[in-house]
């Protein structure tokens, strides 16, 4: 089947689909993006993922390429139209096209808005899931906005890419205090010795994670201890679970970080209950 892509108020198959070559987006990085569950042909934590949006968008002054409602009917239709019943749904809002220059163009832009899926594998993730996965730490090298979902991704590409290249599947990223801000991809956490969850707290260091959120509250209806606090990565490595969060893959545990093994160097109990119940919890929509 042709997958089919929304561009601008088109749907489109993908041989026929593109942006403008002048497309701040292309230039700049001047756009921002979501990544949205799909489970069961339903959009998972939408609205959450539409707040961070209009968030994101707002601290870059880009305008809301249409209503809220309007978007959720595009990114249903897409879902709809790739018959993806498990995947991932992408949105992605630039400032729109304009003569190369870096302050803001005048008068009045269009911004581009893409939105595509894509199935995912769900044997294999789950696959990946009993397994776990390996992280390795480096240093965060981003910038001081690390809240807004920008596609300034470059360092996220390149950590991602040295994470492979030493056989893990995650990078953690570490501040110059020596504290780990979040996965490449992904926020982190990990249980400790006393059983707490422990996970940095929100700021312009991470990304507010639509899942993280969603799990404290998953947390507090089954009242598990839980302490928004920076943490070291030498207190990872001697954690007794750990995991990541996002919305590709939802609870994933960590086995081992630089190679050492975190508990038993299998996934945590908690952890995996806590991916089998986090549905639960996460809002679905219609
Ligand atoms: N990544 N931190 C960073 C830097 C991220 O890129 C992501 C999401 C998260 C988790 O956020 P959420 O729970 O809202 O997915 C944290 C997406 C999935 C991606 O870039 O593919």
């Amino acid at each position: 089947m042709a997958r089919v892509v929304y561009v601008n108020g088109r749907y489109l198959p993908y041989a026929e689909a593109g942006v403008h070559v002048e497309d701040r987006g292309f230039q700049f990085a001047d756009s921002i993006y979501e990544v949205c569950e799909v489970k069961g042909g339903r959009l998972i934590d939408e609205t959450r993922h539409m707040e961070r949006l209009e968030r994101s968008l707002g601290e870059l002054r880009i305008v809301m390429p249409m209503s809220r409602a309007a978007l959720g009917l595009v990114m249903r239709e897409v879902v709809k139209r790739n018959r993806i019943t498990t995947g991932l749904l992408y949105l992605q809002v630039t400032r729109g096209a304009a003569p190369r220059d870096f302050p803001f163009p005048e008068g009045d832009v269009t911004p581009t808005l893409v939105c595509l899926a894509r199935r995912v594998d769900d044997a294999k993730r789950e696959a990946r899931a009993a397994q776990g996965i390996a992280v390795t730490t480096m240093p965060d090298v981003r910038w001081g906005r690390c809240d807004i979902k920008t596609v300034m991704l470059l360092p996220a590409v390149l950590a991602k890419e040295a994470a492979a290249e030493e056989g893990a599947q995650e990078a953690w990223l570490v501040d110059p205090q020596g504290f780990v801000t979040e996965g490449a991809s992904s926020n982190a956490w990990i249980v400790d010795p006393s059983g707490t969850l422990v996970t940095r707290p929100t700021g312009n260091a991470i990304l507010p994670g639509v899942t993280r959120r969603t799990l404290l509250d998953l947390l507090s209806r089954e009242n598990i201890p839980i302490e928004e606090r920076p943490f070291r990565v030498d207190e990872a490595e001697r954690a007794r679970e750990a995991f990541i969060t996002s919305a590709s893959g939802t609870v994933m545990p960590v086995v081992a970080i630089n190679k050492v093994a975190i508990g038993d160097g299998r996934p945590g109990a908690l952890t995996l209950r806590l991916r089998s119940i986090f549905h639960q919890v996460a809002e679905t929509s219609l």
